[in-house]
């Protein structure tokens, strides 16, 4: 039996809706970038999250760099991240012109360390970026107590957590804008890159969307110097077609994750598995836990067939771009990522995976440990 870790294939099983809905608009209208499907598209999302507003944008990362575009982040100015995020989150700090500045992550939850922000404001940090990894929220109370209390603005980073939640609050709703991912890997996607930033403000909105064309006001008047990151027609269409299908995504990879949960609880000495907590909603882009003997685990799931995976083995302080890029860190100076980067495995969880494929994978990580 094989395992896939992504499932882009098994949704190509039925495609003929949205291949239909895209022939119709090239045939007929060829309204290719921004056409009306993506404002329809951004209400939906904007909905899903429980939000005023949604901005189409190119890709996620955009979404960020547009996000702390619109608060006027630049040269000179630092922004607050985890360490062990994708290289996305970084990059889009990095675009906007400011400096990275890395807090460790907690040792429970693989979350930035709340408690452990306060000590990395400078008075050049503009903005707080913390990322809902693997769709586990970040501890969003005590991020915004800092956030009030020094008034620096939070850009949540979104694009692995669509639908998660705190206490039903669904994130994109903490900060003063989130960016979403609509990449191919992601729980929803649209057949491509794309990405959204959600907010609550009408200012932002407004902002963000002279900021994504050029800052064009109308087809003839430019009001600010901006950027060329247009949601494209069709990638909406297929956005509107797959986003009713959120709810199912989400919860069919709560199911897989919870029965692999529940199929491994008993190997405490070998495994740690995040506490789950009643109040948070996990959506599991990624399903993660630490694991002893990692690599060996690994290459004994791969080739057993279940593709597994490590987000991410080596954390971003101690990557060349940092290195290269200036930043001062060195290793040991986040001794609780670092761990983590070197026990992490990732298994497959998403929502097209069989029964038997699960079970199949619960079956193969107790062989290993001879359990
Ligand atoms: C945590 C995180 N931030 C940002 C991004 C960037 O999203 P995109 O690939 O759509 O640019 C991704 C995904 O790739 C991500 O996982």
């Amino acid at each position: 039996m094989k395992v896939p870790y992504s499932y882009l294939l098994d949704q190509f099983a039925n495609p003929d809706k949205i291949l239909c809905d895209i022939r119709e608009e090239i045939t007929k209208k060829a309204n290719l970038t921004l056409g009306p499907q993506v404002e329809e598209f951004e209400k939906k999302f904007a909905a899903l999250c429980g939000a005023k507003y949604a901005v189409g944008v190119a890709s996620g990362t955009d979404a960020l760099f547009l996000s702390l575009k619109a608060l006027g982040v630049g040269p000179g100015d630092e922004v607050i991240t985890a360490p062990n995020t994708f290289i996305a989150t970084v990059g889009a700090i990095v675009a906007s012109g400011a400096k990275p500045v890395f807090v460790e992550i907690d040792n429970e939850q693989f979350n930035i360390d709340a408690d452990q922000i306060e000590k990395a404001i400078t008075p050049k940090t503009k903005a707080l970026m913390p990322v809902h990894y693997a769709g586990s929220p970040a501890n969003m109370a005590k991020v915004l107590e800092i956030s009030k209390k020094h008034n620096i603005p939070v850009v949540e980073d979104a694009c692995q957590a669509i639908s998660a939640a705190i206490d039903e609050k669904i994130v994109g709703n903490f900060g003063s804008m989130a960016g979403f991912s609509l990449h191919p890997l992601k729980n929803l996607n649209v057949w491509g890159d794309g990405g959204l930033v959600v907010t609550n403000s009408q200012e932002h909105k407004e902002k963000l969307i002279l900021l994504r064309n050029h800052g064009l006001k109308n087809r003839d008047e430019v009001e600010i110097f901006g950027y060329n990151s247009r949601l494209d027609t069709i990638h909406a269409i297929v956005g509107l077609n797959l986003i009713s299908q959120a709810e199912f995504i989400t919860n069919t990879r709560i199911k897989n994750a919870l029965c692999i949960d529940k199929g491994l609880s008993d190997l405490k000495e070998f495994i740690t598995i995040p506490e789950r907590k009643k109040n948070i909603r996990h959506v599991y882009h990624l399903y993660i836990i630490r694991v002893k003997d990692r690599d060996k685990l690994l290459n004994y799931l791969i080739e057993k067939g279940v593709e597994a995976k490590v987000h991410y083995p080596i954390p971003l302080h101690l990557q060349n771009c940092s290195k290269n890029h200036g930043l001062k860190y060195k290793e040991g100076d986040f001794p609780i990522c670092e761990q983590q980067c070197k026990e992490i495995i990732s298994l497959p969880v998403h929502q097209h995976l069989t029964q038997e494929q699960v079970d199949f994978t619960i079956e193969n990580v107790r062989k290993f440990y001879k359990k």
